[in-house]
């Protein structure tokens, strides 16, 4: 055997093989052990970020790329969205923002690694998770995600399409790739019980697929605790710091460390603070820790109809260190970027150091990491409301509440979770100077033609039945129109009763018509996507028409068998008498149901510039408050590189267009919930979702993501189609950057401000060296100052897009403080 072979052989007996199947040299080696992951045999603290690609443009991507690297990250993750790839079967798109490999090579050529989360099951909260919706149609699927034959061979077929055009472009590492790590399936043990046998019968064959196709790097499962080898079972969720891995040869990864969480129709606004985020990820590698992922690093838009649900937003921020448009967001992005810089100063001896712990009581621990060279520590403090000083190694240190110090030669404390020396960028949204919207803006309209459907019941397709949403339109469009009539006469028992319409629907909107006449709407106000609609109505003798229009907004993402939760209109369906007391119900469920799926201006394609539609367009009179309205306008877009929105205040609920190209579903008037929102927020104490919402009683969502690369630079339009009624008047573009900057440092640190996107700092509006008090908009000063601090600091930031002062007495002037105040320098700045 050649020593080649022998090395292969004993990686194979170890259980731990990823060796690369070379093309010379330009191969990496990816390897692990229970102490790290291994590249080119060095064990490695790594941090990773994601990024899903269609939920970003390519222009978007080397900004978005770049902007991770310098945020000090090692790698970049993405999911694998098999429902826009694969949208009819065996028919595939990997065009625009749907071009994973150009995606996949941008990564490298920044430099950085990739972690490509195959699934195909991702939830995310994606529309149905990922899965395209045909695949539920298929004859014998039943359902997915367990030991189904026609299932498996489906998602077999798709994973290993995907792993063949990756191969093809050498882009996993054992090729000399970016992609370091790949995924198969998707926190599959939260909820395999329901599934049985079948479940663990299933994961098996996901491990043996996955490990079959040859990939030379390790495959992950996260939240799989019966993960079988070599699949390294990893952590998701807001603290990961108690994971163990099942296989002690693992190493402890967090595959998901949520930086906020994503918004909902009616839903506030979530934030999860830059402290806690560092704390987690502090904790995170104190207790051994190699590897970690934002989920997200950049959340960005839902655009088309991608959103999952029922009922996710459009935006898909998640309060990510790079905000939805692409923008820092501060200080989260600044506050990580230290703590990653000093983390990967202590990788060796995190990867290969001894490891001891001393627990000083009241949640406060010191952990020593130490090789025979040197030594680094952490030292934790998760108590939630006190703070702690104590003695270690000889010497005093106070760690505030809910916080990680960490100390890479055990002696200084070089960052501490809590302490954010970053900046904060307060984001503000400038109009259009370009034009003198909203009132330089003209509409055209026309209405939805709904008479066949609506007043004629007329459609393609007919049963004695009604039919679940998805199974009918495939998923092609929200809606679909369900009609029916009712012959009246005088003999009929229920003639001359007080009549209610009765339509009992699992979701998610209902749109009611008699006769042609709307008589009524309802959705989901609290999250019950399951309801009933009922509206006194008057029939006329002879034939009557009721026609029900059910809009879906995002297929369900996440739970056991989720895919087989049904949409639309399931019934029963009944007309309800009433007369001295009796109720008389006259079932309409199993009348001769008439089916037509989606609007007749999608059918048209009403917002495709390239077919022409002008004529039909009007412009007299654009209405306000219709119903079923498509409305459409030409604007120029705002000048320069800022990120652009739409503000959509004023319409109801709908679609959006610009060019052609879909921005997403739109909801204004779905206000957030009234309570529950607070302007201060604690950082102490673990996090959840309800935890720091702001933007109670708004729209969950006013302004809409325009990506500048669907904008031209002369004439642009804007196409909606307007489902509830409102009014386009209001509606205009603004630019979103950065309003103000502000710092706090202390004393032996640099303080740095920066404007971004090339705008300078105009003027500063605070300053003070001793010991200011107040927040970012709010600072005053304290007991003391440095003179001329105001000066000082002026002179070096006005006018220049960023400025770094060193806090110290020798550069900026001791401050007439006590010996006892640790002083700081607080700079408001405006850009
Ligand atoms: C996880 C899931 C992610 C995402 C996240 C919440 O359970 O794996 O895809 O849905 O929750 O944002």
């Amino acid at each position: 055997m050649t020593m080649a072979g022998l090395r292969a052989l004993q990686l194979l007996t170890a259980g731990l093989v990823f060796v690369c199947f070379c093309l010379g040299s330009l191969a990496t080696e990816v390897t692990y052990d229970g102490r790290g992951i291994k590249i080119n045999g060095e064990r490695r603290v790594l941090i990773s970020g994601s990024i899903h690609y269609p939920r970003s443009t390519p222009g978007m991507w080397p900004d978005l790329i770049r902007k991770a690297k310098e945020g000090g990250l090692d790698a970049i993750e993405t999911y694998v969205f098999w429902n826009v790839h694969e949208p009819r079967r065996r028919q595939y798109d990997f065009s625009g923002n749907l071009d994973i490999i150009r995606f996949l090579k941008t990564v490298q050529e920044a430099g950085l690694y990739a972690v490509l989360r195959i699934g195909p099951y991702v939830c995310a909260e994606w529309n149905y998770g990922g899965f395209p919706v045909w695949l539920h149609n298929l004859p014998g699927i039943q359902e997915f995600r367990t030991d189904n034959p026609v299932y498996m061979n489906e998602m077999k077929n798709f994973t290993t399409l995907i792993v063949d055009m990756i191969k093809q472009e050498n882009l996993f590492a054992s090729q000399g790739g970016p992609i370091i790590i790949a995924q198969i399936e998707n926190e599959y043990g939260n909820v395999m019980g329901p599934y049985g046998d079948a479940g663990k019968t299933y994961i098996n064959w996901c491990a043996n697929m996955a490990e079959s196709l040859g990939i030379g790097v390790p495959w992950v499962m996260c939240q799989q605790s019966d993960a079988p080898k070599p699949m390294i079972n990893t952590c998701n969720g807001w603290y990961c710091d108690s994971f163990t891995p099942n296989n002690p040869n693992s190493p402890k990864m967090w595959t998901e460390n949520w930086t906020g969480w994503f918004k909902n129709w009616g839903g506030a606004d979530p934030h999860r603070t830059a402290e806690d985020v560092a704390y987690a990820v502090a904790r995170f590698f104190q207790t051994g820790g190699v590897f970690q992922n934002y989920y997200m690093y950049h959340g960005g838009t839902n655009f088309g109809r991608t959103a999952g649900g029922p009922y996710i937003a459009t935006t898909y921020d998640y309060d990510a260190p790079l905000d939805e448009y692409g923008n820092l967001n501060q200080p989260k992005w600044g506050h990580l970027k230290e703590l990653h810089l000093v983390l990967k100063s202590m990788e060796k001896v995190l990867t290969h150091g001894d490891v001891s712990h001393t627990d000083f009581g009241n949640f406060v621990g010191a952990t020593i990491y130490a090789t025979n060279e040197t030594s680094s520590c952490f030292l934790s403090n998760a108590n939630t409301t006190t703070d702690a000083t104590i003695t270690f190694q000889g010497k005093q240190y106070t760690i505030p509440a809910w916080s990680v110090s960490i100390l890479p030669d055990c002696k200084k404390e070089v960052y501490n979770t809590a302490k954010i020396s970053a900046q904060t960028s307060v984001m503000v949204k400038k109009v259009n100077v370009a034009e003198d919207q909203p009132m330089s803006l003209k509409w055209l309209w026309r209405p939805e033609q709904i008479t066949e459907t609506a007043l004629q019941g007329k459609g393609p397709m007919v049963a004695s039945h009604l039919m679940e949403q998805k199974f009918v339109t495939n998923d092609a469009s929200d809606y679909l129109w369900y009609m029916t009539s009712v012959n009246m006469d005088e003999k009929d028992p229920i003639w001359g009763t007080d009549l209610t319409l009765l339509v009992n629907t699992t979701g998610h909107v209902l749109h009611a018509y008699v006769n042609g006449n709307h008589i009524g709407s309802q959705w989901a106000e609290h999250g019950g996507f399951v309801f009933a609609f009922e509206k006194a109505i008057k029939l006329k003798p002879g034939r009557n028409q009721i026609s029900l229009l059910s809009a879906t907004v995002g297929l369900k993402n996440y739970g056991a068998m989720y895919d087989l939760t049904p949409t639309g209109i399931l019934g029963p369906v009944a007309l309800i008498g009433k007369k001295t007391g009796e109720e008389i119900v006259k079932d309409l469920s199993s009348n001769k149901w008439t089916f037509k799926v989606g609007l007749n201006g999608e059918e048209k394609q009403l917002y495709n510039e390239d077919l022409s539609h002008d004529s039909e367009w009007k412009s007299e009179n654009p209405p306000t408050n219709r119903m079923m309205t498509w409305y459409k306008t030409t604007f120029k877009p705002p000048l320069g590189t800022d990120p652009v929105v739409v503000d959509l205040q004023g319409l109801g609920k709908g679609h959006a267009w610009v060019n052609g190209k879909s921005i997403g579903r739109y909801w204004p008037t779905f206000l957030s919930q009234q309570d529950g929102c607070s302007n201060t927020c604690d950082y102490r104490g673990p996090y959840s979702d309800s935890k720091c919402v702001t933007n109670c009683g708004h729209p969950s969502q006013r302004w809409y993501h325009v990506p500048r690369s669907f904008l031209r630079d002369d004439e642009n339009t804007l196409t909606l189609f307007e489902e509830m009624g409102g009014s386009p008047y209001l509606v205009n573009f603004q630019t979103v950057t950065v309003g103000s900057a502000c710092a706090t440092v202390q004393e032996g640190k640099t303080l740095e401000l920066s404007c971004q996107s090339g705008q300078t700092i105009s003027e500063i509006r605070f300053a003070s060296f001793g010991d200011p008090q107040g927040t970012c908009g709010s600072f005053v000063k304290g007991s003391c100052d440095a003179k001329d601090i105001l000066s000082t600091v002026q002179n070096a930031c006005v006018g220049k897009e960023s400025c770094c002062i060193e806090v110290s007495k020798n550069a900026l002037g001791a401050p007439n403080c006590g010996g006892n105040i640790t002083k700081r320098l607080a700079v408001e700045a405006v850009c």
